[in-house]
Order: C-alpha cells, then structure tokens, then sequence
C-alpha cells in the first residue's frame, strides 16, 4: 500500500472523481457499487467479455465489461487504447471460481462496469510499461513520467519518501531543528568542481551551487542552534558513475558540545530505525569499526565490503626469501608485496590468467604473479621460492589444494588500489558476497592527502575537519616543512559503510579560529585567499563558536540499497545522464545573447560547436 489518498473529495463539478484506490477494492466490499480512476494498464478481449487493469498508485483492479450490460459502454472499451485515462461506475463481485489471481491484493474480486468516462486518450507509447525490459535508459529518462508509471519506478520512490519521512521524525525526537541553507551561495570545497550561476545585479559575480552546507551548518552552531539537521540538494561537478550524480541528496546534520561517539550513535540510531521501519530489518548496533590504517592493509581501500573475506596479506617476508626479482625490485623501492586469495581458481586455463592480468593491468598494475594451489605449487615463479616461502604464503592466504594465490607488487597505492577492486570481482565472481547488509565506520583517518598533480597536500574530507588533539601543538606550532610529520597529521573524520559504499562521512570541526588558519596554510591557502573565501567562517569562530561536529549521510546511496537498485538513477525522480544533461527538459541548453548579455558574459566556445547566434 503506498499511502492514504484522500478519496472522499475527489469531486470536479458533478462528477465524483472516485471513492477508493484501484489496489483498495477486496472481498470486503462484494456487493457495493463504486467509482475508481486511473489508467489502463492492459486490455483484453476475450470475446465477448472485455477485461481491463486499471492501474493508479494504490494498485490494479480488474473491470469487466460485458456487451449485455450496456453496448455501447463495452464498444467503447474495445476501442481504449493502453495509458488512456477513464473514470469507471460499477459493482464489486467476486471473481467466478477458478479465475481468482491471489498474487495481487485485489485478485480475488473484480469490477462489473455500468458506466465509463473517458478523461484523456493516450497516443502509442515510446514504450511498454508493463515490460521495458528492452528500452534503452536515453528512452525511459527522455519519456520519464512513463518510465515512472512502471511499480518498481513508484516503489523506489515510495522507500525514498518513508527513509525522508523516518529522518525527519527521528531527528525531530532527539532535538533537531530543520533548517534550510542557502542554494545560490558561495564555493564550499568538498573536493569536486563547482556549479556557478552568474549575478546579473552584481557584474561579474558568481554564486556557487553548495558542494554541501557544510560551512552554513557551522555557522548555524555558533548561532545557538546545537542541533540541525536537513534533507537537501548538493551540487558537485565531478565525474559521474553508477553511484554518482552531479546534483543528489543529503541527510546532513550538525550537533554541539559534542564527540565523535555521540554523533556516531546519534546515526547508529537513525540507521537502525530507518531498516527497521523500511526493510524490516533489525540492525545491530554498534556497528564495528576499523580505523583508516586497517582497512588500507585489510581490504586495500577505504569502504571495503565486509559481507565477505578474501582479505589482503603482506608478503614482503615471503618475497624476500625469494629471489623473484619483480617482487624484491618493488620492495627495494620501498613499495610493497601483497597478495588475495583466488579461491577455486588452480582450473584456471592459460588464458584465463593472461586475461586476469590484462585485467589487472588496465587497472593500473605492471602485471600479476601467480601460484596454483593443486598437490604442490605451479607456477613459473615457484623456482625463485624456498618451498618454506611457499608453504608461509599459502597459510597466510589460508590457500587449499584447488586455490590460486593472486599478487601485486609496486607502491603501496597501487597495490592497495588493485587489490581492492580485484578483490570486489573475486568476491562477486566465487559467489562469495552474503546477503546480510554489513554497516561499518571507518575512522582515524589522514588529515592530508598529497596531491601529486598540484604537487601539494589537500583536505582527506575538507579543510574544516579538526586534527587529533595529539596534533594540535604541531599544527598550531609546526614549521610543516617535514613532508612525513604533515602525511602523519590524522583527523577526527569518521565515514559510514554499507555493503562496501561509502553512505556517509563526518568529523568533529575546528572551533578555534587560530587551529583554522593554520589548516589553511598546511593546504596552500594563503592568507589573503583565507580571508577572501572564509572570512566570514574565520569571523564567526572569533565570537564564541561552541565545539560541534556532525555527519551527513548520501540519501540517494542509501535509497539505492535498501531497493537493490544498480543505479542512483532509479532512485532519483529526475536523475541526470552520465554527461549531466536531462534528457526530459534538454538541459542543459543554449541561452539567447540577450540573456548573456544581462550576465556580462561571452561565450568562446570550442570551434566545432560553432558561435552562439546573434
Ligand atoms: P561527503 O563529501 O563525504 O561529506 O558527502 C557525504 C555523503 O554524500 C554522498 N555523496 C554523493 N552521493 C551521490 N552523488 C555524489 N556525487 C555524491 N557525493 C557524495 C556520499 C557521501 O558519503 N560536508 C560533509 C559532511 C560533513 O562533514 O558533515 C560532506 O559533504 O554517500
Ligand atoms: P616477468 O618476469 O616480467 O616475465 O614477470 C613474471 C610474472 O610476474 C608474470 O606473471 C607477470 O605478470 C608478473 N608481474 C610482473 N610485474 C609484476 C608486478 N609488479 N606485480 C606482480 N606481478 C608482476
């Protein structure tokens, strides 16, 4: 059932539009006399006989209409075409035994049609609701509200609406005021590109869409509010995947006065009344936690599912009792030697370990050595191994007879980048992943990353994210000039995993304006920079800033679980293609030279598409 229509006054002029719900009518009311709405969803002769789904958001009911009854009514049913949308009088009966369909609510009665109005005639569709097996995703988002029509459509968006409906109501309980931010606003860096809308009343001024409202709820904390929280768009023009989109959805929420448990139990809670209301699922809490470091050297990466093993083991011990020279190059360079279990995989054919390692490359790797696991080992590198090295590898792994050991040497980043996504497909491919959904912080992380490109380090989560107090007198007092002591900096950062997606990330905040500054210099901002971007946050934290921290969780991530969705697409009413276009409005578009011109602004546009017309 997906919600309470109110019926009773659905009334325009005279005609009384419909009493209940086409999925509403059951066994309860054999015998009455009702009116219903909605499309048709199918229509079948059976000579004679004329049987029509009628589809709204409650449900499908079957009418009959029969040429006795009236002839003209039932010539007109003949005639209607899929989508149309009719209004209908008639009386409840039970279906005649044996034509009964106990698989829909509403399949053991039926309705016996006296009257029908035809409210709108649909043209041919694009495509067929019932079964879209066949219809490209271009097709289904340019003709979105029929792609909508289809139950799974409806359902995704009936879980979303009670996951929203579940925040608000729990958040509303323990103390949180929801409070909305603005949308035109200035750059708030969560790593990604910014949106900017031009100001017209401001010559050559710029908005920029929220990357978050991150500093906005900051903001709301030095103002008195201690707890916010709010459902809301962000903006970040970054490259898409399954799991991406340019504009999505946050559940974000700021506290005051206090650590990084009680926000982490605050949504332990919310999470486990949002599955338990939801999915019906009874999630246990606390869930576990791993620190950054661990799930690096476990899983190889920050977000690692825990629904299986298959877990990543070093072998620099084993690698240098060998004389493999790949292995103990990489190691000398101050790389690492690490390898994943290929369970079942000693069958594997020639060919099917050259495409593993053309895999493996395309990821990223110079190559992947190998041991089959059978009475002994295989392999073209066993000869470099002391059978003791062997032996070790093969307990580490937890290797049997019928198993391969899978390795990468190279650096650290690359090892650990390669195994995890190999990891992923090993786990998908043996049939290893287990149904129980598996939540999961992940905490102590980096305060920095090195950026190698801009050759300087950058914010992990972003540069508001408050450092460990053990690293506090070094940020406040530090030169920053040892490379290695900044790496070292860690943050009170903590991100939420589910099933392998990250689903949500937070940290306690800078409250002290001087801790701020300094973040900034660590990142390259100057100064003057600082001022010009941040003032108003460095401002604020001058007059009396509580100390708060908060998270915010990916709604549409979330929404994607809980239906089993591939996509965030199928999530999102009207979602945006991969290269951020929406092919129901065709937007983005061209604007005319007037408007341009009202914005101060000019195009120089790459040659192939051609000048903007005058
Ligand atoms: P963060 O950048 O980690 O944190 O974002 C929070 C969560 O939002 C989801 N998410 C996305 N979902 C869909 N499409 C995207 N492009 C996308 N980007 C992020 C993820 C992510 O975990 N201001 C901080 C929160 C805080 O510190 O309180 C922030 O935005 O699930
Ligand atoms: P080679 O000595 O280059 O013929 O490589 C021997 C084996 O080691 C082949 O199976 C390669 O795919 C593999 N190999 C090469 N480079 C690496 C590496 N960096 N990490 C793991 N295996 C590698």
């Amino acid at each position: 059932m997906h919600g309470n229509i109110g019926f009773g006054n659905a009334v325009s002029g005279k005609l009384k539009y419909r009493d209940v719900g086409c999925g509403q009518i059951g066994e309860k009311d054999v015998g009455k006399e009702i009116s219903l709405c909605g499309w048709v969803f199918r229509n079948r002769d059976h000579g004679g006989l004329i049987f029509i789904d009628l589809r709204d958001r409650t449900g499908v009911a079957q009418l009959v209409f029969n040429p006795d009854v009236d002839a003209a009514t039932h010539d007109q049913a003949h005639h209607l075409k899929v989508e149309s949308v009719i209004a209908v009088r008639g009386e409840i009966r039970k279906r005649p035994v044996g034509t009964e369909n106990p698989a829909i609510p509403t399949g053991m009665v039926e309705v016996y049609v006296k009257s029908l109005s035809i409210l709108n005639r649909a043209d041919p569709l694009p495509f067929s609701i019932e079964d879209n097996s066949e219809v490209s995703e271009s097709l289904r988002l340019r003709y979105r509200y029929l792609d909508l029509r289809r139950p799974e459509m409806l359902s995704n968006l009936v879980t979303r609406h009670r996951v929203c409906k579940t925040t608000r109501d729990y958040l509303d309980g323990a103390g949180f005021l929801e409070i909305e931010t603005p949308i035109l606003t200035k750059s708030t860096p969560e790593g990604a590109r910014d949106y900017l809308v031009p100001s017209r009343t401001n010559p050559g001024g710029f908005f920029a869409l929220p990357q978050s409202p991150q500093l906005f709820k900051q903001i709301l904390m030095v103002a008195g509010m201690d707890r916010y929280f709010q459902i809301t768009k962000c903006f970040r023009d970054e490259d898409l995947r399954a799991d991406r989109q340019p504009e999505f959805t946050q559940i974000d929420l700021e506290m005051s006065f206090v650590g990084a448990d009680d926000v982490i139990k605050l949504v332990e809670g919310l999470l486990n009344r949002m599955f338990k209301e939801i999915s019906g699922l009874d999630v246990e809490t606390p869930f576990p936690r791993l620190t950054y470091r661990e799930s690096m050297e476990r899983f190889g990466n920050d977000k690692p599912d825990m629904r299986f093993g298959l877990e990543l083991k070093d072998m620099a011990e084993e690698a240098r009792m060998s004389t493999f020279k790949v292995f103990l190059d990489a190691l000398d360079a101050g790389g690492r030697v690490k390898a994943i279990l290929g369970k079942n995989m000693a069958a594997y054919s020639r060919r099917e370990t050259d495409l593993l390692t053309q895999e493996v490359q395309a990821m990223g790797a110079k190559g992947l050595a190998w041991i089959k696991v059978k009475d002994g080992f295989e392999s073209t590198i066993t000869k470099f191994f002391p059978e003791e090295a062997l032996r070790k590898m093969a307990e580490k792994l937890d290797a049997q007879p019928g198993d391969m050991m899978l390795f990468i040497a190279d650096r650290e980043a690359v090892v650990h980048d390669v195994l995890s996504r190999l990891r992923l497909e090993l786990g998908k491919k043996s049939g290893l992943i287990g149904n129980e959904d598996k939540f999961l912080w992940v905490t102590d992380f980096p305060l920095l990353e090195w950026n190698e490109e801009e050759e300087r380090f950058q914010a992990m989560h972003h540069p508001f994210t408050s450092p460990v107090d053990e690293n506090l007198e070094y940020v406040l007092n530090g030169d920053f000039s040892d490379r290695a002591a900044v790496s070292s900096l860690r943050a009170r950062a903590y991100d939420i995993v589910l099933n392998g997606s990250e689903i949500g990330g937070g940290s306690l905040r800078i409250h002290n304006p001087q801790v701020q500054r300094r973040v900034f210099q660590l990142i390259g901002i100057s100064e003057k920079e600082a001022r010009e971007r941040f003032g108003f946050l460095l401002d604020a934290l001058r007059y009396g800033a509580p100390p708060h921290g908060g998270l915010a969780l990916g709604l549409d991530r979330i929404v994607m679980i809980m239906t089993g969705s591939d996509s965030i697409r199928d999530v999102i009413a009207f979602p945006k293609t991969q290269k951020a276009a929406c092919l129901l409005t065709n937007a983005p578009s061209a604007v005319d030279t007037k408007q341009l011109r009202e914005l101060y602004l000019k195009l120089t546009l790459p040659e192939e598409q051609g000048e903007p017309e005058e």
